[in-house]
């Protein structure tokens, strides 16, 4: 049986479909020479997004973004995988689950860097939410 005091075990593979892959260029790190974790959430967000514009078939804007903690820095040339997993259809909004993990070093070593559950609801041409499932022309 597991000791309840001790912390979970890191996970060795990513979950859910992988909707972007890059590589972590040196425009993208901050002063410390590291890669700025605005720039990996803004891969998360168009990852997941892809998934949510999947769905409703719509233009989509982000509503909300929970729980992220950065648990490893991503280094310049780092190969960044995004996988993204849908956990809710709502009447406008969707939920989606996505991970972020690098491949490091000769050995393509993985490491999961961060997790979050990005929100979106699908706008219409006014940015005023609609329906995920409607008729579509
Ligand atoms: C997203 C936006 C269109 C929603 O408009 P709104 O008038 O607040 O719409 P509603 O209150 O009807 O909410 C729409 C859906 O979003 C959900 N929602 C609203 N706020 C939320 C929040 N903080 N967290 C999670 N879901 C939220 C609602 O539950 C609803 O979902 P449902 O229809 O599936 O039940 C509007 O808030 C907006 O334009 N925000 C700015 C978005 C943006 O620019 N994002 C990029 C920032 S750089």
């Amino acid at each position: 049986m597991s000791d309840p005091a001790s912390p979970p075990p890191e996970p060795t593979a990513p979950h859910g479909e992988l909707v972007i892959r890059t590589i972590a260029m040196p425009a993208d790190a901050n002063a410390n020479g590291d890669i700025f974790g605005g720039w990996l959430m803004s891969q998360m967000d168009l990852g997941a997004a892809i998934v949510a514009k999947n769905i409703s078939r719509s233009r989509v804007t982000t509503v909300a973004v929970d729980g992220m903690v950065f648990h490893n820095p991503v280094y310049v040339g780092d190969i960044v995988n995004c996988h993204a997993t849908l956990l809710k259809v709502g009447r406008t909004s969707m939920r989606v689950d996505i991970e972020a993990w690098v491949q490091r070093g000769k050995d393509g070593t993985l490491l999961k860097v961060t997790e979050g559950i990005f929100t979106y609801v699908a706008i219409d041409e006014n940015g005023r939410p609609h329906p995920v499932h409607r008729e579509h022309a």
